[in-house]
């Protein structure tokens, strides 16, 4: 029986590392209005208003900030099973572990570039009472209007050494894959979304000529607004309390369209926050290419990961380290 082709069925969580915890908690849960949950040893967990699992956003303390572990939800226990058996035919696979406060045992594996990934299907659903609870049956916590407010974890942006690697192995894990970013048509891809299902991307992959093989590192995690309006006042809230936009005013993506701040939180991450990006729903689809010369980052200005120190745009592949 024809059934869905990937072994994932969504993004679940991102653990992210982060030099000093406590501002970081401070930033998240003041700043950008997200749900403390939980709490363990060095970890702390949280989640927007509108997300339903137990957390999408586990911070831990660390020598160095950035990528920690990117956590993926199987389509089933079975399919849990099959992209076991698939990433240890293709070597990329580590082992299971017990499972953390959010999820049941994962498999940890590692994508090309050595980024640190898990797979699970036992997941705590977290539906709040007391304070928190919603009388929108459908929602998992109420909207309290705090910081900047978010509706729900979006998307994450890792840079690579090895872009058309990443792309065989999430190809091949089944992802679709709506965008494609290129210097021209003959050189190797140099950077590419892809997506679990109707979103534009779970998780977007960009190359980074300054990074050496297995150096990956973390660009940024976004978080999704229902409204552009909602990007904007959150601009105002961003300044009004001391912290500022990463890459100045909001502009809108040319490759997912979506309406875009980035913000550089204390513990030395980068994050997103957007609304209005487009859906994918066809099988077939993409990927759509974008070439490097048009800006794929900005469709209104000129604001790019791959800027020179000046602001302008690099004719040729730029060296941007977040
Ligand atoms: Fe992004």
């Amino acid at each position: 029986m024809a059934r869905n082709p990937h072994y994932l069925s969504q993004m679940a969580h991102i653990e992210v590392y982060t030099t000093k915890l406590d501002e970081s908690v401070k930033f998240f849960t003041d700043i950008v209005g997200l749900d403390e949950t939980g709490r363990e040893g060095n970890s702390v967990y949280l989640r927007a208003w509108g997300d339903y699992f137990f957390h999408t956003l586990k911070l831990t303390q660390n020598d160095k900030p950035g990528w920690g572990c990117l956590g993926w939800r199987a389509d089933s226990e079975e399919a849990l099973e099959d992209a076991v058996k698939y990433l240890e035919s293709i070597g990329n696979g580590i082992g299971w572990v017990d499972g953390d406060l959010g999820h049941g045992k994962s498999y940890r594996f590692k994508s090309p570039d050595g980024h640190l990934h898990e797979i699970f299907w036992d997941v705590v659903w977290l539906k709040e009472t007391g304070i928190r609870r919603s009388v929108f049956a459908d929602r998992y916590a109420s909207n309290r209007r705090k910081g900047i407010c978010p509706r729900r974890f979006d998307h994450v942006t890792y840079n690579t050494a090895q872009y058309p690697a990443e792309k065989a192995f999430w190809n091949g894990f089944g992802l679709k894959n709506p965008d494609e970013v290129r210097i021209n048509d003959d050189l190797p891809p140099i950077g590419g979304l892809f997506t679990t299902g109707n979103l534009s991307h779970d998780i977007a992959i960009f190359s980074d000529p300054a990074l050496q093989k297995g150096e990956g590192v973390l660009n940024h995690v976004a978080f999704n607004f229902d409204s552009r309006e909602e990007v904007l006042l959150a601009c105002d809230w961003v300044i009004e309390n001391g912290y500022k936009l990463a890459m100045g005013a909001p502009t809108r993506h040319k490759a997912d369209e979506g309406f875009f701040i980035y913000i550089d939180e204390p513990g030395g991450n980068r994050f997103e926050f957007y609304a209005g990006a487009r859906l994918i729903f066809a099988p077939d689809h993409g990927p759509d290419i974008h070439y490097l010369k048009d800006n794929p980052n900005d469709a209104w200005g000129d604001t790019s990961p791959w800027s020179a120190p000046d602001g302008s745009v690099k004719k040729e592949h730029g060296s941007y380290k977040s």
